[in-house]
């Protein structure tokens, strides 16, 4: 049996390289991890999943608790087994997710009540509720149980949701059953104030988890502001714990996130973004429904080896978007968690280089090229 341990491999400037060993398989980071929300990548045959390289998903307390419930995950033998992934999981602890319910919402030091947005019916969720749920769904990495402070907050009202987050966290490290290759992250929080971010990480580092998480940014701060946030963030962060960037991004905030120390991502954007027809490219974002691509014959991108670009044309692509075809939003998700596993790839390798700064300008001037 594997130890859960990360190894920091290599750095360049803040830029990370470093290794995630758990039960179910290593994780190199950098590392983005597609959003499995409902126990599928959407769109994705778990199997095409790992074909681009995606070594690690994300899956959902909130969504699955209500459909199909935790206790029939947890009998049907965790989502992994479920639905045919043979690699590491990390599960999201609910508390974001119902926060963005707005007023189905009520929360207490205890918890929160919510209404289900399928059906309306009645449900609970607290530290330890979480915490048990993340176990029935075998999740390889459990995260701590939090409020996701809402942008804009007060400076008053966001130390009042970070504190409640640090007690809510230690009772998600009490619930905790430790298992061989397991882990739980506990997630900072604490808004855009500097000093709450880092009585946050010091509540944190107190109580002791397997890795910690930045949450509550993404939020509609904007992307200076974020990057403010995490220049002030992950300095104080432990240098032998992985970092997770919660629900980011856009490619270049990924860039500009392990360009501040950060070895961990998730965002549901290339697969959502896969089913409305925006595609990513080396040189910035396409909409393939676009009438420009309706007989362009070249792939979607030159420099991209998945089956969408090296088997079909954007002109393909933009007949199946336009005639409603399933095959086209499969291959357009495809094509995105290609995009974002080839982006990381080349992280990786830029900072094992020594290259990274390099790297990021490259990044920015090809973007700014715009798609011809
Ligand atoms: N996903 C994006 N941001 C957050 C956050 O702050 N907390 C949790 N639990 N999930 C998130
Ligand atoms: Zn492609």
């Amino acid at each position: 049996m594997t130890a859960f341990s990360y190894d920091l491999l290599s750095t360049d400037g803040t830029a990370r390289r470093g290794r995630l060993h758990t039960a179910w398989g290593v994780v190199e980071t950098p590392v983005f991890m597609p959003v499995g929300t409902a126990a599928t990548v959407k769109g994705m045959m778990p199997e095409s999943v790992k074909s681009t390289g995606a070594s690690i998903i994300l899956a959902n307390t909130y969504h699955l608790m209500l459909r199909p419930g935790a206790e029939r995950v947890g009998r049907l033998g965790g989502v992994r087994k479920m639905m045919g992934w043979d690699g590491p999981l990390l599960t999201d602890s609910g508390g974001f997710q119902v926060m963005s319910l707005g007023p189905l919402r009520k929360l207490d030091e205890d918890g929160v009540t919510f209404k289900s947005h399928l059906d309306g019916s009645k449900h609970r969720l607290t530290p330890e509720r979480s915490t048990e749920i993340q176990h029935l769904l075998d999740a390889t990495i459990t995260m701590a149980f939090d409020e996701c402070t809402p942008f804009p907050a007060e400076k008053t009202v966001a130390a009042d949701s970070m504190r409640l987050s640090m007690r809510w966290a230690k009772r998600s490290r009490d619930a905790f059953v430790p298992r061989e290759g397991y882990g739980q992250f506990g997630i900072v929080q604490g808004s855009v104030f500097a000093d709450l971010r880092a009585e946050s990480v010091a509540a944190l580092g107190d109580i002791g988890f397997e890795g910690y998480a930045i949450g509550g940014l993404a939020v509609g701060e904007g992307q200076e502001a974020m990057f403010e946030a995490l220049e002030f963030t992950t300095p104080l962060m432990q240098t032998d714990k992985p970092r997770y960037l919660m629900g980011v991004g856009k490619p270049s905030d990924l860039v500009g996130g392990v360009a501040r120390g950060v070895d961990m991502f998730d965002c549901v954007l290339p697969t959502r973004s896969g089913r409305t027809g925006q595609g990513f490219t080396r040189r910035g974002p396409i909409n393939i429904k676009n009438a420009r691509h309706a007989e362009d014959n070249r792939p979607i991108d030159e420099a991209c080896s998945c089956p969408a670009c090296s088997r079909f044309s954007r002109a393909y692509l933009h007949h199946l978007f336009k005639a409603d075809e399933v095959q086209g939003l499969m291959l357009l998700s495809w094509h995105n968690i290609q995009y974002y596993q080839d982006l990381m790839a080349d992280m990786r390798a830029a900072i094992e280089a020594g290259t990274f700064a390099q790297f990021e300008k490259n990044f920015h001037a090809m973007q700014s090229l715009g798609d011809i």
